[in-house]
């Protein structure tokens, strides 16, 4: 009998064996730093002239490690391989698959720390958000290995006299994977395993900016018996590669996560049938936030400041989920504004060679200098009260930014700025809260701190998110307790880490035997 799924643990860096361990870890992933990670297609590694270099963004010096980089002619081979794969792959009990993703998660666990410190140094994750990332990575593979094995029942359907009625799910067939890199194990081993247990076979196609974890998760899978040619690793250029892959006759479905812009054209492309295509492309789509804290003149104010701060700036606000716009009554919106600014004038920003840093770096040059423009336009639309400077002449480090008195149709309270940047707008009662919220082309997060139950009702019923808090920071989903995912311009709504989502990767069949 298998165990029922909890999450699992954070990990309390202030017992002082946490602590070492992650510091022995830190050292061991520095060990390794520079290493070489090849493409793998049908078993074969393949290494490639082109290779991606991932820096550490706290320390740009710092290589992390080279991956190959995928070509057309890698992609179309690859889609072959697993296509064949797919044949016999389809037909393996549902039992042998989850096993290979319970086998890998408990891999994962005994190396849990070394993953973590790999994140910190190729993603600039502080430690706390580190561990969480890699647990996350963990509750994805125990919790889909488990739903797999109820979902491989079907559903109970009628049946009449001298008939017997099926319902139940089978693969789709190639599956192609691009996951972004703020979860750079979490979403991206997720969004890989998903699509394996279901019985499809996976091409993986990570972020160029953290293609080092993703190949170290290939070959944890490898190593917990995944077969060859079930999940091909190839990295390579969106527009070259994933393209290519999303375009591709052979491909049954794609699982997307990442930005708006990418992730609106690509389900654009997904709709047209290629020539020798006989079948319509299942397509996943999760993209990005514009994300709110409400906070009600009837709430704990110190809750309130806590939760937007967390909200705003965990992860330097490089979360889909993050809240970067803090909507308050305009009773309390002073006192709250200036218990967010002490707060946040507290906050320890730099690399994170220990647990005393707060927010690490943002992660490349091109983010840096869009998050940096951001600022340069709160300036002007609004009051510059904390924050407002970065340094990138060591790593990308931005300051965590608060402006306030914004309106409420400002760029800087519309578009995603995906860094530490938070807008603050007064709302006049909570009927006008609910409607600046709702004022946005997103609808992914929000959260709201009230001590009033019929606004408590009235939110859960008019504040249009996917994931809505009472009470707490709108980031931090853990799977099988929150399912993720947004509506709107944030994505399809899969709801990763929840009951519904492994059905979005099969086809449901009924089948009809009259006797
Ligand atoms: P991105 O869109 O730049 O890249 C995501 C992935 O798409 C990467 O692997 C990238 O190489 C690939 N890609 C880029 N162009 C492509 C193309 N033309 N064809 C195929 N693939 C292509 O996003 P990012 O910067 O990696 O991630 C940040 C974004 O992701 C933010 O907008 C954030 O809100 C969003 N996000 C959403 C969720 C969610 O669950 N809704 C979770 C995490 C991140
Ligand atoms: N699942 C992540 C969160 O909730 C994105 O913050």
């Amino acid at each position: 009998m298998i165990t029922p799924y909890t999450h699992e643990p954070f990990t309390d860096f202030s017992v002082e064996e946490n602590k070492k361990a992650m510091e022995a870890a830190l050292k061991q992933v520095e060990s390794k730093l520079g290493k070489h990670h090849d493409l793998l297609v049908g078993g074969e590694r393949i290494s490639t002239k082109e290779k991606i270099v991932s820096v550490n963004p706290a320390n740009k010096e710092e290589v992390v490690g080279t991956v190959s980089k995928a070509t057309q002619e890698i992609a179309e081979k690859a889609i072959q391989t697993a296509h064949e794969a797919f044949q016999t792959w389809k037909y393996t009990k549902a039992i042998d698959r989850a096993n290979i993703l319970m086998r890998a998660a408990q891999i994962v666990r005994r190396r849990k720390h070394e993953f973590s410190a790999l994140l910190i140094k190729e993603a600039g994750k502080p430690w706390k958000e580190a561990d969480a990332d890699t647990a996350e990575a963990i509750d994805f593979m125990e919790y889909y290995a488990r739903q797999m094995l109820d979902l491989e029942k079907g559903k109970e359907i009628n049946s009449r006299p001298g008939e017997f009625n099926r319902y139940f799910y089978a693969p789709t067939g190639v599956t192609v994977t691009i996951s972004p890199w703020n979860f750079a194990f979490a979403i991206m081993a997720g969004t890989t395993v998903a699509p394996l247990v279901t019985g499809n076979t996976v091409l993986l196609k990570p972020a160029s900016a953290t293609p080092v974890i993703a190949a170290e998760f290939v070959e944890v899978l490898q190593e917990a018996g995944v077969p060859e040619g079930v999940v091909n690793f190839i990295p390579g250029s969106g527009a070259e590669v994933g393209d290519y892959l999303v375009d591709h006759p052979k491909t049954s479905l794609i699982t997307f996560t990442g930005s708006r812009d990418v992730g609106t054209r690509m389900y654009e492309r997904a709709a047209v049938v290629q020539k020798e295509q006989n079948h319509l492309k299942r397509v996943i789509v999760e993209m990005g936030g514009k994300d709110t804290v409400v906070v009600d003149k009837d709430a704990d104010l110190d809750l309130a400041a806590e939760s937007i701060v967390v909200s705003a700036f965990a992860f330097s606000g490089q979360k889909c989920s993050a809240g970067s716009r803090a909507v308050v009554l305009e009773e309390v919106y002073d006192e709250v504004l200036e218990k967010v600014i002490k707060l946040t004038n507290e906050l320890t920003v730099g690399e994170a060679k220990s647990n005393d840093i707060y927010m690490g770096p943002v992660v490349d040059q091109g983010a840096y200098d869009k998050i940096m423009n951001y600022i340069e336009i709160g300036k002007q639309e609004g009051r510059l009260v904390a924050g407002g400077t970065g340094d990138d002449s060591k790593g990308y480090f931005i300051q965590p930014t608060i402006f306030a008195d914004v309106d409420v149709n400002a760029r800087i309270m519309q578009e995603e700025i995906f860094g530490p940047v938070v807008a603050f707008a007064k709302a006049r009662d909570f009927d006008h809260a609910l409607e600046i919220a709702n004022n946005s082309e997103y609808g992914l997060t929000g959260a709201v701190i009230t001590n009033n139950r019929d606004h408590i009702d009235q939110a859960t019923m008019e504040f249009h998110v996917g994931n809505l808090y009472f009470n707490r920071n709108c980031t931090g989903a853990i799977v099988g307790y929150h399912p993720f995912g947004g509506f709107k311009m944030s994505g399809t709504d899969s709801k990763a880490g929840g009951p519904d989502y492994l059905t979005l990767h099969m086809l449901a069949r009924t089948v009809s035997e009259m006797y």
